[in-house]
């Protein structure tokens, strides 16, 4: 047979160390395939909040192992890199999640250590957030800015929950936009979310997005209308539209979805060689075109993590 020659020049694949295959869920991948369509509206929804433009928050389905969360991972650090303010958290089944979201939300403006000049706004939300995530975490609640504790201003809550998360959530993007950009909120596995916290989070979402801010430009004394930056994103399997709708009806229709599938075969295609070339492998054509077929854009299939060892530096 003309393949045992062959096998003699290829590195053993599947050596544990050196192999570029880690099944799981979740990590990035060290290539990240396809899915640019959708990649491109999050983009384009992140530019335009970003910009003042109202946008639709996102909603990205599919069945597990589809790509979701490394959609939303890869989404992250191209938002972060692009200077924009991301909060994000995966809700787990069972668990309370607005909590630590609020929780998150503190860190990630805290985080952008602002100038001297906005610390006491910057404070002020800070003091009203840590309040309303005492009434979620108990005694636990916990927040640091420039190192010393935050001390909780419960006169600013009004006790209702989803009033408190509309104002945290428009004063967060208040204070992006001061600093030149916007927020972007993901919450991954969303269908896992209770009901009874669902609810008000989505109306305090919806309602944020829709708050209408007025300036008057200078020059034409016209008043200029803007939306707060502030982009959301929800990822959840096939049965969140079921979980938002019992939650939040209107949300549904005041969101889009994003439905992934399988990847194009194209996709896959191209980016098979290219995490396993560092590996010293390469595909000929019948063993590309097998394979392909075989992950049927099933992303699962051929998953690469950028926590596998890569390949020795020398000596190939
Ligand atoms: N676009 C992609 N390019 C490369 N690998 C991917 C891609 N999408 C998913 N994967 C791989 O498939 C695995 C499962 O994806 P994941 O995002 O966790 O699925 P889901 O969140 O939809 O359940 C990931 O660990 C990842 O390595
Ligand atoms: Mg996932």
């Amino acid at each position: 047979m003309v393949i045992l020659p062959l096998m003699a020049t290829v590195p053993p694949l599947r050596d544990p160390l050196s192999t570029p295959f880690t099944p799981g869920y979740g990590a990035l991948p060290r290539v990240f395939a396809g899915r640019e369509p959708e990649f491109r509206d999050l983009e384009v929804m992140a530019a335009r909040t970003r910009a003042g433009i109202y946008e639709q928050a996102r909603r990205v389905q599919g069945i597990r192992g589809i790509g979701k969360t490394v959609l939303l991972g890869e989404y992250e650090q191209w938002a972060s890199d692009s200077g924009l303010w991301v909060t994000s958290l995966t809700v787990a089944p069972g668990a309370g999640f607005v909590g630590r979201l609020v929780g998150e939300l503190g860190r990630t403006i805290a985080a952008h250590s602002p100038t001297d000049r906005t610390v006491r706004r910057v404070l002020a939300v800070l003091r009203f957030l840590t309040a309303v995530g005492l009434r979620y975490g108990g005694e636990a609640w916990h927040l640091e800015y420039r190192g010393r504790p935050v001390t909780p201003d419960a006169a600013r809550t009004t006790g209702d929950t989803q009033e408190d998360l509309r104002r945290l959530l428009v004063d967060a993007a208040l204070l992006a936009r001061d600093r030149g950009t916007g927020l972007v909120l993901l919450l991954d596995e969303a269908q896992n979310a209770d009901t009874a916290e669902l609810a008000p989070l989505l109306y305090a979402l919806q309602d944020a997005q829709k708050h209408v801010l007025t300036e008057r430009d200078t020059a034409s004394g016209r008043t200029l209308r803007s939306s707060p930056p502030l982009a959301v994103v929800l990822a959840g399997l096939p049965n969140l539209p079921d979980a938002i709708a019992r939650a939040a009806a209107t949300f549904m229709s005041r969101s889009r979805p994003i439905e992934l599938g399988p990847l194009p075969e194209s996709a896959v295609r191209k980016a098979l060689p290219e995490f396993t070339r560092p590996h010293g492998v390469d595909w000929d054509g019948f063993a590309l075109d097998r394979i392909v077929e075989l992950i049927d854009g099933y992303p699962y299939f051929f998953t690469s993590t950028a926590s596998t060892p890569g390949p020795p530096a020398t000596g190939r």
